[in-house]
């Protein structure tokens, strides 16, 4: 296993697998982009090449290949495996022991195929069933979609489906586990069906594994006051913030067309898909999550929204923009004019007017500044202060400042004003200063480290970012002799070791426990963009203010000294004491001089 899992990393760039996912720009020796970690505007996601790891300076996250496929699709280590050896053209050993969480996944998977194979029969075959497929015929779905999303009826009775899950074998717990099923009551064998009188979209990942359902009640429900939607809860399998409904289906025609449609609804995804428009998912609601975003983002970069018309009034649908924009997605907007509620009502009024529609997408930008200027009237100072406040929350917001400046040039237009008087009033929606990139560790990873430890970091820091490391310490070693950290000690001793230095073959030098602390400040290193010149210069400074604390804390302990000789009147000691301390002292006046 060790083995295999060295040959996937030797057959794999980071920068090329990372890319996959986000997109990475090249700074200097590193790659950036914004963190998919946490939310951030300005990238601190560092990967670099020479190390083949990645790191964030904004929020801490670190590490290889594998960890970044676990923490970005939330897998464990075996799944990323399996992906990764995919990616590396490693066939793997296969191995037995697959871990307890993983089989139990496994089994709530065959139960969810079970149940959506028992609801498909009845839907299609059984005479339960009946209303509920006139109903999805009659909604001009065929008889072929409702086989491929598996669609199905649950009955009323949930007796029926209990005894088939029971005669399978499948146990009480395991059955709950899914999220179909609640026990009817506290310690009773019976189960009762959450999805009981709906008709049933099985919810599938990206792979086609079932990990839950929704459920749409018919028109002819005898209670007509429940959810029109219910859907499976958070399981161990099931994540409502990962869910795309469709993606199975439509993942070739995503990445084929290079764009998604992003829809509320599943007849939303399913009327368009059945038209022959594939490169379609439905959110089940108005807003995304970053979650399903970066699940997007592997298979394209542009994003077409065919959500409800007034989605730009709802902040969550706002907050899915601002987050679409932060991952570099082109956003577009698919408009149904006012006629159609939404894409299923207008594919099955006028197919042909939803396909033209799909030819004329327009930017979100333009979008909102269109749709708000529409519902108030611009030639009013009450106009203008509401199409102000409900479009610059939106522009000022946009990632690359040459089409947020051109937005805020044609929002000056719409209103009739001057782009400076717009800039002004923009002022007010931004989030506060924005910092530039500058990587620092993050402060509480040292928390109590004294201060000559942090310019012992720096001066280290400044040598690796070096053109030559290993030359530059040579240079530097009467000064590196007086390094007190102990790990970094060992650091530059393997660093003068070398005649050349060499990130990976220099990691593999060190101790093991060093590996991360030096990973850390050579990211840092080669991060830092400074000239040659302004480099030495801070080394000399940094030099300079290592040997000043150093002699400051040995003029404090020759003072102290003294003290304790006066009292103890050893005056040959105590002369010799007062004799050092002035040569210290004269020390640090040449050092301050120096400077
Ligand atoms: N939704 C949900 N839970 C609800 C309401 C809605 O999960 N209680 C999701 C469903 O996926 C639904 C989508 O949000 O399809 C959009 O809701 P809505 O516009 O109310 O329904 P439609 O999609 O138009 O449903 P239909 O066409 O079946 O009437
Ligand atoms: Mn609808």
């Amino acid at each position: 296993m060790e083995n295999q899992v060295d040959e996937i990393k030797q057959k794999l760039n980071i920068i090329d697998v990372i890319n996959r996912y986000i997109p990475l720009k090249k700074r200097g020796r590193h790659h950036i982009a914004c963190c998919p970690f946490h939310g951030e505007k300005t990238p601190s996601f560092t990967v670099s090449e020479e190390l083949q790891i990645f790191k964030c300076f904004g929020c801490g996250k670190a590490g290889d290949v594998f960890t970044f496929l676990e923490e970005y699709e939330k897998i464990d280590f075996r799944e990323a495996l399996t992906e990764l050896a995919q990616m590396a053209g490693v066939v793997l050993i296969k191995s037995e022991n697959i871990t307890f969480e993983e089989k139990k996944k496994k089994l709530l998977i065959e139960i969810n195929n079970e149940v959506a194979k028992f609801y498909n029969y009845i839907l299609t075959s059984h005479q339960i069933g009946e209303s509920a497929l006139k109903y999805v015929l009659d909604r001009g779905i065929t008889l072929e979609t409702i086989k491929k999303f598996k669609m199905g009826f649950a009955p009323q009775n949930s007796q029926l489906i209990s005894n088939y899950l029971f005669k399978k074998g499948f146990k009480l717990a395991d059955l709950i586990a899914t999220g179909t099923f609640g026990q009817s009551k506290y310690g009773s064998n019976q189960l009762y069906d959450r999805f009981q009188d709906r008709l049933i979209f099985p919810l599938a990942d990206y792979r086609d594994h079932i990990l839950g359902f929704s459920g749409r009640i018919l028109p002819t429900s005898k209670n007509p006051n429940l959810a029109k939607y219910i859907n499976s809860p958070e399981t161990e399998i099931y994540h409502k913030s990962r869910m795309l409904f469709g993606l199975n289906l439509a993942k070739e025609a995503i990445r084929a067309n290079n764009s998604v449609i992003i829809v509320e609804g599943e007849f939303d995804m399913i009327s368009p898909y059945q038209l022959g428009v594939q490169n379609i998912v439905a959110v089940k609601g108005t807003a995304f999550t970053q979650e399903q975003l970066q699940l997007l983002r592997r298979y394209t970069d542009t994003l077409i929204l065919g959500l409800d018309s007034d989605f730009a009034g709802n902040n969550a649908a706002k907050k899915s923009i601002e987050l679409a924009d932060s991952l570099e997605f082109d956003i577009k907007v698919l408009t149904l004019g006012d006629k159609y509620k939404d894409p299923d009502e207008a594919i099955k009024a006028d197919p042909e007017f939803f396909k033209s529609q799909l030819k004329n997408t327009i930017p979100v930008w333009d979008f909102i500044i269109q749709s708000v200027s529409k519902n108030n009237d611009s030639s009013t100072i009450k106009g203008k202060k509401e199409i102000l406040s409900n479009v610059l929350p939106f522009l000022v917001k946009i990632s690359n400042s040459v089409i947020r400046s051109d937005y805020f040039k044609k929002l000056a237009d719409e209103i009739n004003s001057s782009e400076e008087s717009v800039y002004e009033e923009a002022k007010r929606y931004l989030p506060g200063q924005k910092t530039n990139f500058v990587p620092t560790q993050k402060p509480e990873t040292i928390p109590d480290s004294p201060r000559i430890e942090k310019f012992e970091e720096l001066l280290l820091t400044l040598i690796f970012g070096s053109k030559k490391p290993s030359t530059l310490a040579k240079k530097l070693e009467n000064h590196l002799k007086n390094i007190t950290n102990n790990q970094y000690k060992v650091m530059i001793k393997t660093l003068l070791d070398q005649t050349e230095f060499e990130p990976r073959v220099y990691q593999e030098q060190l101790p093991a426990e060093l590996r991360s602390i030096f990973q850390n400040i050579y990211l840092n290193a080669t991060a830092l963009q400074i000239d040659s010149h302004t480099r030495l210069e801070e080394i000399k400074k940094t030099v300079n203010q290592i040997e000043t604390i150093t002699l400051k804390d040995q003029i404090k302990a020759a003072s102290e000294k003294i003290s304790k000789l006066e009292s103890s009147k050893n005056e040959e000691e105590l002369a010799e004491a007062e004799k050092e301390y002035i040569q210290l002292l004269s020390n640090l006046s040449q050092l301050q001089t120096k400077k």
